[in-house]
């Protein structure tokens, strides 16, 4: 399997992002291909502000390895270090019907919420395309949202070879499983966009701030309670044993606990599960260059790839295979 996925730098990943995505991106590293890399040029189409960027960038490389993404067993880049990215978005642009692109969903959600409906919003799965076609990716895991541009690639891909003769392999979408939606802190879908996530890396204080923050319903301590529809008890069955998880439930159903109590359970469970991955983080913000030279050596990496097939998507169409 050729695996390639990328994960917008658009704020610090959160509980949702670590168990919907990063955690099943770390599992399926160590494949004959397995290429991840932190979207910034797609970040671009809504952060504004190059200082915010340029960390949120840096955050997502020092959270990703400190979770276990591996740079032997993975190539680990910045998409804007790869210009081929680019160069491939323009050459697929040019066989891109405008129908294709109006009407995806993620566009159209996106302009509904009021994001300025530039032309880099409404070509971001061109730019996706590319991303994937460059590496003759066969699996792109992705979650449910995006495998509409997935199909959109797949669309492309075969539209391109129809043209100029076989020379991209489709993907195919690998969906994540993000059934299990990770609920926030008001018991909504955990997200940035609702203002209720729970970061993966915080200080231990504030992480206990935040989880004593969930809400819960107003059962009396002594009484019963209901784990199932509990938003502290579904984020503790991400962490616990099935054991433990049986053991908090009887401790609900039993009353006579109140909802503190299962949050302190909850942040004990949260400490013990990310406590290496923090300390990884902590002893990573202290060596940047280490982190930096990870990222170089990864887009090192990836252009080889990228330069082998863009010389034959170019030469395809027409052009030189290399400019002179
Ligand atoms: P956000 O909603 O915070 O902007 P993104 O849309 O950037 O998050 O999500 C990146 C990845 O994390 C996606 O693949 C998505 O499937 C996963 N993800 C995000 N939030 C959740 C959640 N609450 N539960 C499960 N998976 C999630
Ligand atoms: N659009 C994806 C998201 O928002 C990120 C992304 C960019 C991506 N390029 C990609 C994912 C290529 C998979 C493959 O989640």
């Amino acid at each position: 399997m050729k695996i390639l996925s990328g994960i917008q730098p658009t704020g610090r990943f959160h509980w949702g992002n670590y168990f919907g995505a990063i955690r099943q991106y770390i599992a399926l590293q160590g494949h004959e291909q397995s290429f991840y890399f932190i979207a910034d040029l797609h970040a671009l189409t809504t952060i504004r502000e190059p200082d915010v960027l340029r960390q949120n960038v840096k955050d997502a490389a020092l959270d990703l390895l400190a979770l276990g993404l591996d740079p032997k067993q993975a190539t680990l880049f910045r998409q804007s270090d790869v210009p081929e990215t680019t160069e491939l978005t323009w050459l697929l642009m040019t066989i891109t019907q405008m129908h294709l692109l109006e009407k995806c969903v993620a566009f159209k959600d996106k302009k509904a919420k009021g994001i300025a409906a530039d032309a880099g919003l409404f070509t971001y799965p061109v730019l996706m395309a590319a991303d994937i076609l460059l590496y003759d990716s066969t699996t792109v895991p992705v979650g449910a949202d995006q495998i509409q541009h997935v199909e959109v690639t797949r669309d492309l891909a075969q539209r391109f070879n129809t043209m100029y003769g076989e020379t991209l392999h489709l993907p195919e979408a690998y969906v994540l499983d993000d059934s299990a939606k990770v609920p926030g802190t008001d018991g909504e879908k955990m997200s940035k966009s609702y203002n209720n996530t729970i970061p993966i890396f915080e200080t231990p204080k504030k992480l206990r701030k935040i989880i004593m923050s969930i809400k819960t319903d107003s059962t009396a301590m002594e009484s019963p309670k209901n784990p199932e529809t509990c938003s502290v008890f579904e984020l503790y069955r991400l962490f616990a044993t099935p054991e433990a998880q049986k053991t908090l439930a009887e401790r609900y159903r039993a009353g006579g606990m109140g909802y503190g109590e299962a949050k302190e359970t909850l942040y004990q469970a949260a400490i013990v599960h990310l406590g290496e991955a923090f300390d990884r983080r902590t002893q990573l913000e202290t060596s940047p260059d280490v982190v930096e030279d990870i990222l170089r050596e990864g887009a090192h990496r990836a252009r080889a790839k990228a330069q082998e097939v863009l010389e034959r998507v170019r030469s395809a169409c027409g052009l030189l295979s290399k400019p002179v």
